[in-house]
């Protein structure tokens, strides 16, 4: 166990999954400092010491680790969009690889060595086996996913010369929102589909597309692993507890190791909001694999990580929940 009080930075902990995971943190007894190039929203409460800083300023993010001389880095911030990455690629490269890298290099110069990494589903593009186990083959079919691939692969060569410590974890879907009310997903163009079928039940948007029908599911329609985030947030603190006190590198998937259909998370979104809204079916995006559900059998055994939320309906109303509050205030 580390120690009461051990200090943990947050790069991009006023986003999403940063956030959650500063109050689970707090409420553990962590000191929590975040930067972030964003202020959280007036609408929602954050926890940690906050600096508004981008990445790309390394002087700056190297006074702020100085100063503050963290024991462990989580390293969240980053670009997340799938389409934006295939339409902009050296933006995502840049910030998701090229800051990464400004942020190992200031840590380096500080001598702080334990880093736990956001990584993504997104590395194993059209994976051979399901669920997938992180032993698979990185075979990434779009620009997110390469700039977390090359992210890994810089960690297992430093981790190999001592350069560092670090878990890497792989997200599946992650959905859902704090079930105390204080917290939630905030983004400004959201592209992930809970958080759109939520916003085309309350009306904010038209129209739910489904983006292609044709795949070889069961319906047609793709299938994903959905994970809560305060079940996500839990594993970062397991992780990090184990990486503290054993300075073991991993890698890990974080998903439930079971996934639904698009038509089947629709559905569940029309159930729980009582709202039957319109939807479009149209043709396959770029980027999308079919199926993508975890292996999770080494998160459970190594950090004995047992979720709280696995319910698909939980997780939607957890979401609508926050999002009517929303409209609030
Ligand atoms: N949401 C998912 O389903 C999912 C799945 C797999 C992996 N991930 C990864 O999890 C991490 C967090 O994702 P999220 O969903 O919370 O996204 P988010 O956009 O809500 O949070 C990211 C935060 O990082 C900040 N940020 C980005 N670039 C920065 C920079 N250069 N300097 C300072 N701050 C910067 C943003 O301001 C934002 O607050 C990302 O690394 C993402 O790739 C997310």
């Amino acid at each position: 166990m580390a120690n009461l009080k051990t200090k943990v930075l947050l790069t991009g902990g006023a986003g999403y999954i940063g956030s959650h995971t500063a109050k689970l943190l707090t409420k553990h007894g962590y000191e929590v400092i975040i930067i972030d190039s964003l202020f959280p929203s007036q609408s929602k409460k954050f926890y940690g010491n906050f600096y508004k800083l981008d990445l790309a300023e390394e002087e700056k993010v190297l006074e702020v680790l100085r100063k503050e001389k963290p024991e462990i880095v989580l390293h969240f911030a980053a670009f997340i969009s799938v389409p934006e990455s295939i339409e902009k690629p050296f933006l995502y490269y840049e910030n998701n690889v090229g800051n990464t890298i400004k942020l190992l290099s200031a840590m380096k110069k500080v001598g702080i060595k334990n880093f736990i990494f956001s990584s993504s589903a997104a590395v194993y593009g059209i994976p051979d086996i399901i669920p997938v186990p992180e032993t698979a083959e990185l075979k990434p079919i779009n620009p997110y996913g390469e700039t977390k691939v090359m992210v890994e692969k810089i960690l297992k060569d430093m981790a190999r010369v001592k350069e560092i410590n670090y878990v890497s974890l792989r997200y599946f879907n992650v959905a859902g929102a704090d079930p105390e009310g204080e917290l939630g997903p905030t983004y400004k163009q959201p592209t992930h589909l809970i958080i759109r079928a939520l916003k085309v039940a309350k009306g904010e948007i038209p129209y739910l597309e489904i983006y292609g029908t044709d795949y070889p599911t069961p319906d047609g329609t793709c299938i994903r692993d959905y994970i809560h985030v305060m079940d996500l947030a839990e594993a970062h603190i397991l992780a990090m507890e184990y990486l503290l006190s054993k300075r073991e590198n991993l890698v890990l998937n974080c998903g439930y190791g079971r996934g639904f259909s698009v038509r089947e998370v629709v559905s569940t979104v029309k159930k729980v909001t009582g709202v039957d809204f319109k939807v479009i079916e149209t043709s396959r995006r770029p980027g999308d694999p079919p199926i993508l559900i975890a292996d999770n059998t080494k998160i459970k055994e190594i950090l004995k990580w047992r979720p709280k939320y696995n319910s698909l309906e939980d997780i939607i109303k957890d979401t609508w929940q926050w999002e009517l509050k929303q409209n609030e205030n």
